[in-house]
């Protein structure tokens, strides 16, 4: 008797914290942090590569090879980085391939046609199902200065993989005048979201803040206002996070995804 008791005052308690918590997002300040146990996940390679995995691997390095390959980040600014071109862009930053071509991946003819991150280089659309010898080759060309230290011939490959097989055109499914989503199954998307995405992200996408200070980023923040950056991290993942991938998903649900997310709530209010 007691005992019912005792857990119907838990269940109780439970239930008010549950209130409490759903009134205002339960934030958490440092989703990057991963176990050891998730080392290998985050940071190594399976033993028996899919191409799906290869190709979130290479995708991660399109980002930030030194997070995504646990190295020392590089020093200085790249010293082929347009400096003439672009003033605002310094340091380690210069050194990602996506600071040069974009997330979008069409460099001087996508997002980066204009803003804090023009440089005037090509986009990487055009070598889309090319061989990956053809791409690794340009990866070592005088427009690249990265050292094997860097990133090794075996990593290459998985970036010249992506490059080959990981690529989409955006303007798909995002307006290039208004940087907004404007396709996707948004049902289809709140499946994705609320069976995977979830776990982590919490139900409404608030259980994680990349805000700094007072400013709030939620998941939700960042579909709406970067979507070709968001489309980047679901397909890939975060680099350096243990954070799961859709790239064994297609593209159609991934933009489904992109729907559902760009929809959630933006602040810590809403
Ligand atoms: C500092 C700027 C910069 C960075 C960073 C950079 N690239 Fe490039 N990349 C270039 C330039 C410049 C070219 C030559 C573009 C041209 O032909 O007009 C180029 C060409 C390419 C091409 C060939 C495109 C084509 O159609 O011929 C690929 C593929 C490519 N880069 C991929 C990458 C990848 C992957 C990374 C990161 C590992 C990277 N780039 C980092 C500047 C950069």
């Amino acid at each position: 008797m007691s005992s019912i008791v005792r857990t119907s005052a838990l269940a109780l308690a439970l239930t008010s914290a549950t209130l409490a918590t759903s009134a205002l997002a339960q934030v958490i300040a440092t989703p990057q942090e991963h176990g050891e146990h998730q080392q290998e996940f985050v940071h190594g390679a399976p033993q028996v590569p899919s191409l799906e995995w290869t190709i979130a691997a290479g995708g991660r390095i399109y980002d930030n090879w030194w997070e995504a390959l646990d190295r020392d980040a590089p020093e200085g600014t790249n010293p082929v980085y347009p400096v003439s071109i672009n003033t605002e862009q310094t340091g380690e930053g210069t050194w990602r391939c996506k600071e040069c071509h974009g997330w979008d991946y069409q460099g001087k003819d996508g997002i980066y046609r204009k803003g804090s991150h023009f440089t005037g280089i090509a986009g990487i659309m055009g070598m889309q199902d090319a061989p990956v010898e053809a791409i690794v080759a340009k990866l070592r060309d005088t427009n690249h200065p990265y050292t094997e230290e860097m990133i090794s011939d075996a990593e290459m490959l998985r970036v010249a993989t992506f490059v080959s097989k990981g690529l989409i055109d955006m303007r798909r499914f995002i307006d290039y005048e208004t940087r907004t989503v404007n396709a996707g199954d948004v049902e289809r998307g709140r499946a994705i979201f609320q069976t995977i995405c979830a776990a982590c992200l919490g139900f409404d996408g608030r259980a994680m803040d990349w805000g700094a200070g007072d400013a709030h980023n939620f998941v939700g923040t960042e579909a709406a206002e970067l979507p070709d950056e968001v489309y980047n991290k679901i397909s890939n993942a975060h680099p350096g996070a243990a954070m799961v991938n859709l790239s064994a998903f297609t593209h159609d649900d991934r933009i489904n995804l992109m729907a559902y997310i760009s929809q959630l709530p933006v602040g810590i209010d809403d």
